[in-house]
C-alpha cells in the first residue's frame, strides 16, 4: 500500500487499486500550499467527524472526483445538502464491503460538530481490510480501551494516529494506543498544524522507539510505502 500524507490528519491510502483520501483539510494549512487539491485522485473520501480541519476541502474533491463520501450519517447529510451525490451514511458498529475491501466504523472519544454548527454525529475511526493489507485511522480521539477490539477484526499492517496533544491524545498515549491496537508501525498525524498541537518530533520518535513501535513523520506531499 502507498501512503501519501497532506498535511494535518489528511492522507490519501492507494489499497487495491483505489484512492482512499481521508479528512482533506488542504487549502486552509499554509504548509501545505504547495498542494492543489485538483491533482488529488479519490474514489473514496472518508471524514472522520464534522470540524473543519477534516473537512474543509471535501465537497471541493467530491465534486472534482466523483468519490464517494463515507462518514457519519450526520456529516453525509451535511455533505450531500452541498450537492454532492454520493454519499454513504454510517455510524459505530457499522463495516460496509466496497469494491477494495470493507470499512467498520469504530468509537472515537471527541466531538463532532460541523462548521456551520450543525450537529456532525458521532465522531468515528475506521479500520479497513482489503486483500492488499488492513489499517486503522484513529481519527480525532483520546485513547481509550475500545482499541484493544480492533486486533479482533484486523491485523494491521499499520495504523494512522494523532499524536499532536491537547485535542487528541498525545505521542504517549498514541503509543499505548499502537499497543492496544496491535500496531507495529504507525504514521503520526494531527500535529504541528496550529501552536496548540505543537510537539517535539525528537520526544514522539523516542517514545515509540522505547515501545519498539515504528513511528514515521512524512513530509507533507510525501508518499510512503506502508
Ligand atoms: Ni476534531
Ligand atoms: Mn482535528
Amino acid at each position: 500500500m502507498k501512503l501519501t500524507f497532506y498535511g494535518h490528519a489528511s492522507f490519501s491510502v492507494e489499497i487495491g487499486g483505489r484512492h482512499l483520501v481521508f479528512d482533506p483539510f488542504i487549502t486552509p494549512n499554509e504548509a501545505a500550499r504547495h498542494i492543489d487539491i485538483k491533482t488529488i485522485k479519490a474514489d473514496y473520501l472518508l471524514l472522520s467527524h464534522g470540524h473543519g480541519d477534516h473537512v474543509a476541502d471535501a465537497v471541493a474533491i467530491a465534486k472534482n472526483t466523483d468519490a464517494l463520501v463515507v462518514a457519519s450519517a450526520e456529516v453525509a447529510g451535511w455533505i450531500g445538502a452541498q450537492g454532492v451525490e454520493k454519499t454513504h451514511p454510517m455510524n459505530h458498529g457499522g463495516k460496509k464491503e466496497l469494491d477494495f475491501g470493507s470499512v467498520r466504523c469504530v468509537n472515537a472519544i471527541h466531538s463532532s460538530g460541523l462548521p456551520d454548527g450543525s450537529y456532525g454525529g458521532n465522531p468515528m475511526g475506521f479500520v479497513i481490510t482489503s486483500p492488499e493489507g488492513n489499517f486503522y485511522y484513529s481519527g480525532d480521539t483520546a485513547l481509550t480501551l475500545d482499541m484493544q477490539l480492533i486486533p479482533r477484526w484486523a491485523t494491521l499492517d499499520f495504523a494512522v494516529l494523532c499524536i499532536g496533544d491537547n485535542f487528541t491524545m498525545g505521542y504517549e498515549d498514541a503509543v499505548e494506543a499502537a499497543r492496544l491496537a496491535g500496531a507495529k508501525k504507525v504514521v503520526g498525524v494531527h500535529y504541528d498544524t496550529f501552536g496548540y498541537i505543537r510537539i517535539d518530533h525528537a520526544k514522539a520518535r523516542q517514545a515509540f522507539e522505547a515501545a519498539g513501535i515504528e513511528l514515521l513523520l512524512p513530509a507533507i506531499g510525501e508518499t510512503i510505502d506502508v
